[in-house]
């Protein structure tokens, strides 16, 4: 619908959030659109979900700039090109600089596979089964200029079961993902996330024009 909050989101494979984000935008009356998904590689498998759903898709490739800023600007203007309300990190294993986080602060959301601030990283599920821990989970923040950092929306924690291997936990751990994701994208679109420093707060609808 020509009103409705515009989404992009940004994949670096299998995209089972993006998936979960589709869908729930597909529902009526879900007031939100997926205008664009992003990858840092032509073979992740959410650009091909966000093609069957009729997306339009974009690769900006790390090995195509000199060095990382340059992604990072590449990247912020084919997303800002795409006008987006809320840019979501569904998957997406790179670091954003400054460039990128400040063209859409308090606008970008990321999901990491464990309770924050434990485990942050590349591999969160491993480390926390390396580690022995009885519960781990995941958590949907705002993006700040820090890796994993950002003021905390939702998180859920997901017990670890006698026998997980990485796997079965991070399978579980994406069932909550995919509860809380879509459901924090559409606070933020609504404009009802408000931040205070490390807080983030979610206030009532009506509250969301003073
Ligand atoms: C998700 O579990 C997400 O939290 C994690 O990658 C997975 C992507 O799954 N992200 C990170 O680890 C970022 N640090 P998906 O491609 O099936 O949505």
């Amino acid at each position: 619908m020509a009103d409705d909050k515009r989404v992009v989101v940004l994949v670096s494979g299998h995209g089972s959030n993006l998936q979960a984000l589709l869908d729930a935008a597909a529902e009526r009356g879900s007031g939100m659109t997926v205008v664009l998904v992003g990858a840092d590689r032509p073979g992740a498998f959410g650009l091909e979900r966000a093609r069957r759903a009729g997306v339009d898709t974009a690769v900006v490739r790390p090995a195509d700039h000199p060095d990382r800023p340059s992604f990072d600007l590449a990247l912020r203007d084919v997303v800002a090109a795409a006008r987006p309300d809320v840019v979501c990190l569904a998957g997406f294993m790179r670091i954003l600089g400054p460039a990128f986080v400040g063209a859409f602060s308090d606008r970008i959301l990321n999901t990491h596979p464990s309770l924050l601030p434990a485990f942050r990283g590349a591999h969160a599920v491993r480390d926390a089964l390396a580690y022995g821990v009885k519960v781990t989970g995941c958590t949907v923040h705002l993006v700040d200029e820090q890796v994993d950092h950002g003021p905390v929306l939702f998180q859920a924690a997901v017990p670890v079961e006698p026998g997980d291997d990485e796997d079965r936990l991070h399978g579980r751990i994406k069932q909550e993902e995919h509860r809380l994701l879509p459901l924090a994208v559409r606070l933020v679109a609504e404009g009802r996330v408000r931040v205070e420093g490390r807080r983030a707060r979610i206030v009532a609808a009506e509250e969301v024009a003073r």
